[in-house]
């Protein structure tokens, strides 16, 4: 089995990779600063060019898009700024649709593929507690990426699951 994870230089990304590979799997790792594995910032579409160059022909048989930016944490109203807007809907929401959109030659050459995209349950239309507007919004659109994807890529028998971590699917469709 083969597994990619993007964003593996710390938090959830780096321990998926130490579980999946205890569990024997073979992963593909990717960092922006070439910490683990190889070099790929999700955002940048020559780096997402050069990465897919480097796997072709590979069969990957679960994409995780894990690379994730936080950056309006306990963010007040006036420091929001367009810098921070772009930036994380850069990283959470291009970055996700980059992603797979690169590996998918390789996904099609695994036999049972799957895409697990990283959102969160701040993506929910239901709980609005405030704050947080350029996370939220950008998970709401990765969660929105998903469920489309899933859509399309039912008939070639691509698995699209997308996540809150620690939850299935399906526990956070019901905050939607
Ligand atoms: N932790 C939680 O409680 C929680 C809850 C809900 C959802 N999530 C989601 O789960 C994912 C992982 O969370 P985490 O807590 O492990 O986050 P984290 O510790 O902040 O790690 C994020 C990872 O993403 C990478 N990354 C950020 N921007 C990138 C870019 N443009 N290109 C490539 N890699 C990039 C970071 O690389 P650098 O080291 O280069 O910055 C890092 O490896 C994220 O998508 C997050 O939104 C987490």
């Amino acid at each position: 089995m083969h597994v990619v994870i993007t964003g593996t230089s710390r938090g959830i990304g780096r321990e998926l990779v130490n579980r999946y590979q205890a569990a024997g799997a073979e992963v593909t790792g990717t960092s922006r600063d070439h910490s683990s594995g190889v070099r790929l910032d999700v955002t940048d579409p020559g780096q997402q060019a050069r990465f897919a160059a480097q796997l072709k022909g590979q069969p990957v048989d679960l994409l995780v898009c894990n690379a994730g930016v936080y950056l309006d944490k306990a963010m007040a109203m006036e420091d929001y700024s367009a810098e921070v807007w772009g930036k994380t809907l850069a990283a959470n929401v291009t970055g996700v649709f980059l992603t797979v959109q690169a590996l998918l030659p390789n996904l099609r050459l695994a036999e049972a593929p799957k895409i697990a995209i990283l959102s969160s349950q701040m993506a929910s239309h239901a709980r609005a507690p405030g704050g947080s507007y350029a996370y939220r919004a950008s998970k709401a659109a990765a969660l929105n990426i998903g469920r489309n994807l899933a859509t399309d890529l039912l008939p070639e028998g691509i698995a699209v699951g997308i996540y809150h971590p620690g939850c299935p699917s399906s526990t956070l469709q019901n905050y939607i």
